[in-house]
C-alpha cells in the first residue's frame, strides 16, 4: 500500500527503540573489542540496516565484510542446507570475527554459517543479532549479543522482508495476517 506502516498489525519496536538498543549493544561490544581489530561480518540482505547502525555505535576502528547465502529447499522455511552466493573478501584466519544478523529464527542459517566460518580458524567468533525468536529455535545458537527476544510472529521492517518487501520500513512490526494469507 501507499504507506508501508499501514500493512502492519502492530509495531513491535520503533526506530528510536531499535537505535537505543543498538547503542547499548555497541557499548558492550566495544568493551569487549576495543583492544582488538574486529571484523564485522554481515549476512545479506537482512543485516544491512543493523550493520549500518551498529557499526556507527562503535567509536573506533572496525572493518566490515559480507556473506550472501541461500537455503536449499522449498518455500519460505529454511532447510539448514546452505549454499554460498557471495563469500567473504577477507581471509579471516587469526581475525576476531563478529557476525552481524537481523534475526535468529530457526537458527539453521546461522548454525551453518558459524561452523563454516569456524573451519577457517578465526582468532575468535561471536554473534550479534538484533532479534531472536526463542520459540522458533530448531537448533541452539550461542549468541553473545542479542537485541530483543521476540514472540514467534512474522516480523518485517528494518531490513526484514516479506517477499523482499518492507525492508525499508523504519520500525519493526508484525505484518497484518491479510497481507500474506
Ligand atoms: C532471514 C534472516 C536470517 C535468517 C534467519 O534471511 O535475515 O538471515 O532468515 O532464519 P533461520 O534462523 O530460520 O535460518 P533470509 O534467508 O530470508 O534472507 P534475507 O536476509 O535476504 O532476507
Ligand atoms: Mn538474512
Ligand atoms: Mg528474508
Amino acid at each position: 500500500s501507499a504507506h508501508l506502516g499501514d500493512d502492519l498489525d502492530h509495531v513491535l519496536y520503533t526506530q528510536e527503540q531499535i537505535h537505543a538498543r543498538l547503542e547499548e549493544l555497541g557499548k558492550e561490544i566495544w568493551a569487549d573489542y576495543h583492544d582488538k581489530e574486529v571484523l564485522l561480518v554481515g549476512v545479506l540482505k537482512g543485516a544491512v540496516l543493523v550493520m549500518a547502525d551498529l557499526m556507527r555505535a562503535l567509536p573506533g576502528t572496525v572493518t566490515m565484510d559480507w556473506m550472501a547465502v541461500s537455503s536449499y529447499g522449498s518455500g519460505t522455511k529454511s532447510s539448514g542446507v546452505v549454499r554460498i552466493l557471495k563469500d567473504l573478501d577477507t581471509d579471516i584466519s587469526n581475525r576476531h570475527v563478529l557476525i552481524v544478523e537481523d534475526i535468529i529464527d530457526s537458527g539453521l542459517t546461522l548454525n551453518w554459517i558459524r561452523s563454516n566460518l569456524l573451519s577457517r580458524n578465526p582468532a575468535s567468533l561471536e554473534i550479534c543479532t538484533l532479534l531472536r525468536k526463542p520459540e522458533a529455535a530448531k537448533v541452539e545458537i550461542d549468541c553473545k549479543y542479542v537485541g530483543f527476544e521476540i514472540p514467534n510472529e512474522f516480523v518485517v521492517g528494518y531490513g526484514l522482508d516479506f517477499d523482499e518487501k518492507y525492508r525499508n520500513l523504519r520500525d519493526i512490526g508484525v505484518l497484518a495476517p491479510h497481507m500474506y494469507s
